[in-house]
Formats: structure tokens, C-alpha cells, sequence
């Protein structure tokens, strides 16, 4: 048990998917996982453990933005062995070629800060994917039939932006689109040479102001959800 993980020494597999939301962590475990036993609920954060095609996976929530996902994947790599780290979760598209529902696999994730950032102090790290686990997810996107766009992403601090020139020269730049997670997702996972993945689902879109419906979201999430475990498990 750690301070925000209730679960027991080896009730958390070494293939762990991250979305923000705890209850998608249930969902997801309940409709792509067999055998699943809950094996979290401090502070309401889930977290669940079962099999896919034979293989232990753990699905747990990190809550929203970088503080709270540093505190869930810590403990996950430190105190329960976490070795693939994947997160699953929506995005904001920032280019126009970019559509609702479609699917961003990070390769890297700038951003204005980190919860990592004071150990790097003028150095400006640059957080990158695990490129097999990243290369399996593209492969497994096409078998599947869905648009993947593979760039940079920008992990922000804030949902509600108050500097929209820094999102033109991101737009410029190519980034692809905005969240708040990936960059110290991948910053833990080289510290503690864990492999590490974003696998994201656009859900809104910063040019066109246009959404996805909550039973868009549903169906999108699920490729997402699939795509990762064919990428964990290539
Ligand atoms: N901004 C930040 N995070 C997000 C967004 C957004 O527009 N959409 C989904 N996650």
C-alpha cells in the first residue's frame, strides 16, 4: 500500500493503461478486461486489475493534469512495478488536418512546466514516447482502420488558456493537440526507464470550437482503449 494506492504488493500489473478519469479506468477494465477485481478506490481514485488476451493488465485513474498523474505513476513504477505505462485519454486538436475522433499517438509533449521541472533546472527536457510501443500503436490503428496522426502534443497546466498567442505559435510549430498529462508521463518513464505512451482521442477542436457527443466520446474511447492494449502487448 502507498499513500494514494490501497492495493497490495503484486495486485497491480506491469502493463498499466492511465486515463484521467476513474471512471472510465472502470468502464474500460469492465468492458475490455476479464476477471477484473477493483483494486483502488482511495480518494475515489479506481483502479482495476484483470486479464486481456491472457495477459495481466491494470487500469487506473490519474485524475486531471500533471501534479495528479505524477503522484498515481510514481507510486505505480516505485511501490508496484509498473513497466508499460500507457496513457488514454482526450485531446484538444490544434491543427486543421486534425478531425473529432481521431486519434493522436504523442511521439513527444512540450510544455510550460512540469512537476519534473525543478530537478532539470535550465535544461529543457524533451519528454519523447517509447518508439516500439509507439510504432505497435500505429500499426495497430491501421489494422484497425482508424486515422492516427503521429507529432508533438503540448501538455498544459491550465484547461482554460489565458495566452492564446502561445497556442499560434504552437498551431505554427505543428504541435498537434493540447492536454495535460503525457509530458510528465514520459519524463517519470525515463527517469525510471519505463516505457511510456500517450494514445489519445481528439474530443474537441481549438480552430473549428466544434465537440464531440458523450456517445462519440464513448465509441472513440474504446478504439483508443484497443489500440493500447495491441500496442502493450505487440
Ligand atoms: N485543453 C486541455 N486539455 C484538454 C483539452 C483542451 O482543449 N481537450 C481535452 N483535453
Amino acid at each position: 500500500m502507498t499513500i494514494h494506492i490501497g492495493a497490495q504488493p503484486g495486485d497491480i500489473a506491469e502493463t498499466v493503461l492511465l486515463p484521467g478519469d476513474p471512471l472510465r479506468a472502470k468502464w474500460a477494465a469492465e468492458t475490455f478486461l476479464q476477471n477484473t477485481t477493483c483494486v483502488n478506490s482511495v480518494r475515489g481514485m479506481l483502479g482495476y486489475t484483470g486479464t486481456w488476451r491472457g495477459n495481466p493488465v491494470t487500469v487506473h485513474g490519474t485524475g486531471m493534469g500533471m501534479p495528479s498523474l505524477s503522484i498515481y505513476v510514481n507510486e505505480l513504477i516505485t511501490a508496484f512495478g509498473a513497466k508499460t505505462l500507457i496513457r488514454i485519454g482526450s485531446c484538444g486538436a490544434m491543427q486543421d488536418r486534425v478531425q473529432l475522433r481521431d486519434v493522436i499517438l504523442a511521439m513527444t509533449a512540450s510544455s510550460l512546466s512540469t512537476p519534473s521541472r525543478g530537478i532539470m533546472r535550465d535544461l529543457n527536457f524533451a519528454p519523447c514516447a517509447d518508439y516500439a510501443l509507439l510504432r505497435a500503436a500505429a500499426d495497430a490503428a491501421q489494422a484497425r482502420g482508424v486515422p492516427a496522426h503521429i507529432g508533438g502534443i503540448y501538455s498544459s497546466d491550465v484547461f482554460y488558456d489565458e495566452r492564446p498567442d502561445l497556442n499560434e505559435q504552437m498551431v505554427r510549430h505543428g504541435i498537434l493537440a493540447v492536454e495535460m498529462e503525457a509530458a510528465e508521463l514520459y519524463t517519470l518513464a525515463a527517469r525510471y526507464n519505463r516505457r511510456a505512451l500517450a494514445v489519445l482521442t481528439v474530443s474537441d477542436h481549438l480552430l473549428t470550437k466544434r465537440a464531440l457527443s458523450p456517445q462519440d466520446r464513448e465509441q472513440s474511447f474504446g478504439d483508443m482503449v484497443e489500440i493500447a492494449l495491441e500496442a502493450a502487448f505487440a
